[in-house]
C-alpha cells in the first residue's frame, strides 16, 4: 500500500487535461516582423530559418495570415538602408520613413491587428547604438537620447501604433515618453517597457537581420548584467512608477527566473521576449534532426507561460499558432 501516487493524476489524457495548470494559445503571442524598403521583397535571414526581411506589401500578407491564425499583435523592426544611418539617427523620426509607412500600412490593411513599434536608435544609428554617442568619449548619452526617443515615439503614435516598446534601456525613458505622448493627446498609446533587458549574446541573429551591431564597444553601460536579478526588480519598480502598462523581460529562456520574480512582485502584466538566438538554436538543432521541432516549440512556449509570462514575443508565433489549431 502507498498513500500518494502522483501518477494516478497522469494516467490518461482526460485527467491530464483536467488538472493542467497552464494554457497556451495564439492570443498570448506577439509576432516580430522585419521590414525592408521596396516591393515583392522577401530576403531570408540566414541565421533565422523561416524568417525574412519583408517589403511592406509582403509584410501585409504575413500580417493577414497571422491574424487569421489568431495572432493579433505584431512588433515591427525596420531594416534601414545604410545610407540613411547617421550619428544622430535622424531617420528615427522621419515621418516618411520605412517604420512609419509600415505601421500605417498594417493599421489600414489589417483592421484589428495591434501594432507595436520599437523605440531605440540602433536601426538608424551609424554607430549601431541604442542611444546617442559622444563623439569624443564614446559615452552613450542618456538625457539627450530621451529627446530623440520622444520624437520617434510621437511619429509612431501619429502613424497609429497601439503599443510603443522602448528597448533602449536609457534611464527615465518611460516617464519621459509617457509625458510626451500625453502632451500630444496620445493617452491611449500603451507602453510595454523592456524593463529587464540584458546585455546578451542571444541577440546575434537579430543584429544580422537589421545589420545593427554596435560599430564600437558593446551595450553593457545601458543593458543589464546577466549576473543580476535584484536589479531587475529595481527596474520594474521604476518603470511601474513611471507609468509603464506592461513589463517585459528579455531574453526569455535563460531568464525565466526573472519573469517569475517580476510576476510575483508586480501587479502589471508581464511579457517575455523569446529572442532571435533562442529561435536560431531550436531551428539549428531541428534541422539536424537532433530535436523534434514542433514538440520543442510548444514545450518552450508553455514553459514561458508557466513561469508567469502573460505575453510572449516570439519568432515561433505563426508556427505555434498553426500547431495549436491542429
Ligand atoms: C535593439 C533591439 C534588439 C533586439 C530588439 N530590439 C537588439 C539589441 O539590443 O542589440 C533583439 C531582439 C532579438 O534578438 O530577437 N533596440
Amino acid at each position: 500500500m502507498m498513500l500518494n501516487r502522483p501518477r494516478r493524476n497522469r494516467q490518461n489524457e482526460v485527467i491530464r487535461s483536467m488538472v493542467r495548470e497552464t494554457y497556451l494559445s495564439p492570443e498570448h503571442f506577439i509576432a516580430p516582423l522585419f521590414v525592408v524598403d521596396g516591393k515583392n521583397q522577401n530576403i531570408p535571414i540566414k541565421s533565422m530559418p523561416g524568417h525574412s526581411r519583408l517589403s511592406i506589401d509582403e509584410m501585409i500578407k504575413e500580417a493577414k495570415e497571422l491574424y487569421s491564425l489568431g495572432v493579433k499583435c505584431v512588433a515591427l523592426f525596420p531594416a534601414v538602408d545604410d545610407k540613411l544611418k547617421t550619428p544622430e539617427a535622424r531617420e528615427a523620426y522621419n515621418r516618411d520613413g520605412l517604420n512609419f509607412r509600415a505601421i500605417r500600412a498594417i493599421k489600414e490593411s489589417v483592421p484589428g491587428m495591434l501594432v507595436m513599434g520599437d523605440i531605440a536608435l540602433d536601426p538608424y544609428s551609424s554607430e549601431g547604438h541604442d542611444g546617442l554617442v559622444d563623439p569624443k568619449t564614446g559615452e552613450i548619452l542618456n538625457d539627450p537620447t530621451l529627446e530623440v526617443l520622444a520624437k520617434q515615439a510621437l511619429c509612431e503614435a501619429e502613424a497609429g501604433v497601439d503599443i510603443i516598446g522602448p528597448s533602449d534601456m536609457m534611464d527615465g525613458r518611460v516617464a519621459y515618453l509617457r509625458m510626451a505622448l500625453d502632451d500630444s493627446s496620445f493617452q491611449n498609446t500603451m507602453i510595454m517597457s523592456y524593463t529587464a533587458k540584458y546585455a546578451s549574446a542571444y541577440y546575434g541573429p537579430f543584429r544580422e537581420a537589421l545589420d545593427s551591431a554596435p560599430k564600437k564597444g558593446d551595450k553593457k553601460t545601458y543593458q543589464m548584467d546577466p549576473s543580476n536579478s535584484t536589479e531587475a526588480l529595481r527596474e520594474a519598480e521604476l518603470d511601474t512608477a513611471e507609468g509603464a502598462d506592461i513589463l517585459m523581460v528579455k531574453p526569455g529562456l535563460p531568464y525565466l527566473d526573472i519573469v517569475y520574480r517580476l510576476k510575483e512582485m508586480s501587479t502589471l502584466p508581464i511579457a517575455a521576449y523569446n529572442v532571435s538566438g533562442e529561435y536560431a538554436m531550436v531551428k539549428a538543432a531541428a534541422q539536424n534532426g537532433w530535436i523534434d521541432n514542433d514538440k520543442v516549440i510548444l514545450e518552450t512556449l508553455t514553459c514561458f507561460r508557466r513561469a508567469g509570462a502573460d505575453i510572449i514575443l516570439t519568432y515561433f508565433a505563426k508556427e505555434a499558432a498553426k500547431l495549436l489549431h491542429r
